[in-house]
């Protein structure tokens, strides 16, 4: 069989941007190197034991560091070297990383980041990600600036995520459809195994954080009863699955069709997910592949953005799965909490 790998791939689609000089596929590239050398870090996770603490110094003499600042450096210092990129926003940086370097002087390219997906589930041996959006600068020149990222996600030139599971995949948008990418670690590289991924558009599963939810709104609760009630013409109930990294749940959903919620609650007013690295990104993924994402009221790629990270609530999925959601909070939305 031939195998294609994600760096003959994306060298073959730069035909797709007639303009471009090749940036994006080395940013690409890029970005896959950092997720193998995340990807390994993530392996190895249950050893921190025997190879030391977070925070100690491991039997290397290397202070062990936790995953996601792990993360996060790797993907910088990828970002920097590369010299795509002239500023990098991420999660876990409360400012934007501009970079003005000698090779970064003519980088076309910001970068917005969730670097490490799933925090809570790091020590536990549970699927974590790492999310990524890309766009075209408005500055001129020099490094980038905050205004750089104030851009609505329809802006974006590139998105995706990589899942650090059972396997490790990597899966991008650059709007002409998904294509998904396995991590081969017997030749290190990342194959194309997920060409033109479409999602259903509907499925039996609903993911949601139901443990908050006397704090969601009423068509929350409502749709939610309306997952659960018997209906064979609609294939309900659904199941419901929740992992609690998002890009896990939203690549399983991706795949077999299903929905995400992750709405306002009493507690997090706006929601907790961020617009910038989190939601506009999937919401590209999913578009692409076919479904949609909306805050429960308008489109998540068209929502304005005034701040870094800024919280958006999320309905990511399967069309009509989404559709139906809505309509529960469009006939509730009068109604209190
Ligand atoms: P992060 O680990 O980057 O903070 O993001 C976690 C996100 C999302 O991936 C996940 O679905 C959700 O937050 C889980 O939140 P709850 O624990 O509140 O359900
Ligand atoms: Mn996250
Ligand atoms: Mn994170």
């Amino acid at each position: 069989m031939e195998v294609k790998t994600l760096g003959q791939f994306v060298i073959e689609k730069q035909a797709d941007f007639p303009y471009a000089k090749g940036e994006l596929s080395r940013l690409l590239r890029d970005i896959g190197i950092a997720a193998k050398i995340v990807n390994r870090e993530v392996n190895k996770a249950g050893l921190v034991e025997i190879l030391g603490e977070t925070g100690t110094v491991n039997v290397q003499g290397e202070k062990v560091k936790k995953l996601d600042v792990f993360a996060n450096e790797q993907f910088i210092s990828a970002f920097k070297a590369g010299g795509e990129v002239c500023a990098i926003a991420s999660e876990e940086n409360d400012d934007i990383i501009p970079i003005d370097n000698a090779v970064s002087k003519s980088a076309k390219y910001v970068v917005a980041m969730d670097p490490l997906d799933g925090s809570s589930n790091i020590d536990v041996n549970v699927s974590v990600g790492t999310i990524f959006s890309i766009y075209r600068r408005t500055s001129l020149n020099g490094a980038g600036t905050l205004q750089d990222f104030m851009q609505k996600g329809t802006e974006q030139v590139a998105a995706g995520y990589i899942i650090y599971g059972s396997s490790c995949m990597l899966v991008y948008t650059t709007g002409k459809g998904v294509n998904g990418f396995t991590l081969d670690p017997s030749i290190g590289e990342f194959c194309l195994s997920h060409p033109n991924l479409t999602t259903p558009k509907s499925g039996k599963i609903y993911s949601i954080n139901e443990g908050n939810y006397l704090h969601f709104p009423e068509g929350v609760k409502k749709y939610i009863k309306y997952c659960q009630e018997e209906d064979k013409a609609t294939n309900r109930p659904y199941s419901s699955r929740y992992i609690g990294s998002g890009v896990a749940d939203i690549h399983r959903n991706l795949i077999n069709g299903g929905i995400y919620v992750y709405p306002t609650t009493t507690k997090s007013p706006k929601g907790k997910l961020r617009l910038l690295y989190e939601c506009n990104p999937l919401a590209f993924i999913i578009e692409q592949a076919g479904g949609k994402a909306t805050t429960g009221e308008k489109r998540i790629m068209e929502v304005p953005i005034t701040e870094l990270h800024q919280r958006t609530s999320l309905f990511l999925g399967s069309s009509d799965m989404v559709d139906t959601a809505m309509d529960f909070m469009t006939k509730h939305s009068a109604e209190k909490v």
